[in-house]
């Protein structure tokens, strides 16, 4: 594996591999590597010949108010998971790589941010957008792989991806899980032990909603407004939302043939968010 920092290294790779015609899977992270991350790669490592894994807390994506500095980074571990993974490259700019000057530009969402994480979250989904199409233009991957976990952020790439023609396809990956249920994050990490326990309520609560949904409930707005009172008695811990929507239009009038139940939970030093899509 090589380990770069630098955008002038990785095109060196990257060009190597043009002349060879090798086809490329990219999966950018922001560190603290766990299971999650790693299916990702490994999906990546079994559909191309060359893997990139970029490693890049984007400060572009964090609010005033948020967890950049606190958001753990644990680059020595990484590099080992990485590489039994059989990544190819591992790019890790610091962030004066990423952004060399006030920028310009950067890419604006302007459709499909007025609920979830995009409705908590002002200006969120305009940062992710911007540093995954500058590491899209930095890796020009065949193929990128992202986390169900993040439905939103799957929906605002794919978006992006359609609405500027970028020649990559952008392939979604089931939610990894802890035994007990809860999603994998790297924010997990900065659960005290009472929270890390009562964390366990966010994917209950999905599968109660889950089964009323199943077994016939039609009346959404009683569902979602029951299930929050539920989960906020259930936790210590803020609820932030818990919405019901069509998928993956993300609209309250349910369209698609699938729906997502998705929540967010607030609690001393991590936001956790996860959800669950049926067929309807
Ligand atoms: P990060 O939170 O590190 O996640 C990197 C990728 O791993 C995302 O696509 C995310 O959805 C996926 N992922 C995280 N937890 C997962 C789980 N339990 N199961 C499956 N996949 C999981 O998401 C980001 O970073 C950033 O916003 C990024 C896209 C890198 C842009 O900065």
């Amino acid at each position: 594996m090589k380990y770069v920092t630098t955008k002038a290294e990785l095109e060196a790779e990257r060009l190597n591999w043009e002349k060879d015609g090798k086809t490329v899977g990219f999966v950018p992270t922001m560190g603290a590597l766990h299971e999650g991350h790693l299916s990702l790669i490994r999906k990546a490592r079994t559909e191309n010949d060359m893997v990139i894994v970029s490693i890049f807390v984007n400060p572009l994506q964090f609010g005033p108010d948020e967890d950049y500095d606190a958001y753990p980074r644990t680059i020595d571990m990484d590099k080992a998971l990485a590489e039994k993974e059989g990544t190819d490259v591992l790019f890790v700019p610091p962030v004066a790589e990423m952004y060399p000057q006030p920028p310009y530009n950067k890419v604006s969402v302007i459709k499909g941010t007025d609920v979830l994480c995009g409705k908590s979250r002002p200006g969120h989904f305009d940062g992710v957008a911007t540093v995954v199409l500058k590491l899209f233009l930095l890796t020009r991957p065949n193929r990128a792989y992202f986390g169900q976990k993040d439905a939103q952020q799957v929906a605002v790439v794919k978006n992006m991806v359609n609405d500027f023609h970028l020649p990559v396809e952008v392939i979604a990956s089931p939610t990894i899980r802890e035994k007990d249920g809860l999603a994998m994050s790297s924010r997990n990490k900065n659960l005290t032990s009472e929270e890390r326990e009562d964390a366990t309520t966010l994917f209950s609560h999905l599968k109660i909603a889950e089964d009323r949904l199943r077994s016939g409930e039609t009346n959404i707005t009683e569902l979602e407004a029951e299930m929050k009172r539920s989960l906020h008695n259930a936790t210590s811990g803020t609820v932030d939302y818990l919405e019901i929507l069509s998928f993956p239009s993300l609209t309250k009038e349910l369209k698609d043939k699938q729906v997502i139940i998705a929540a967010a939970l607030q609690f001393s030093k991590a936001r956790l968010i996860d959800n669950i899509i049926i067929d309807i």
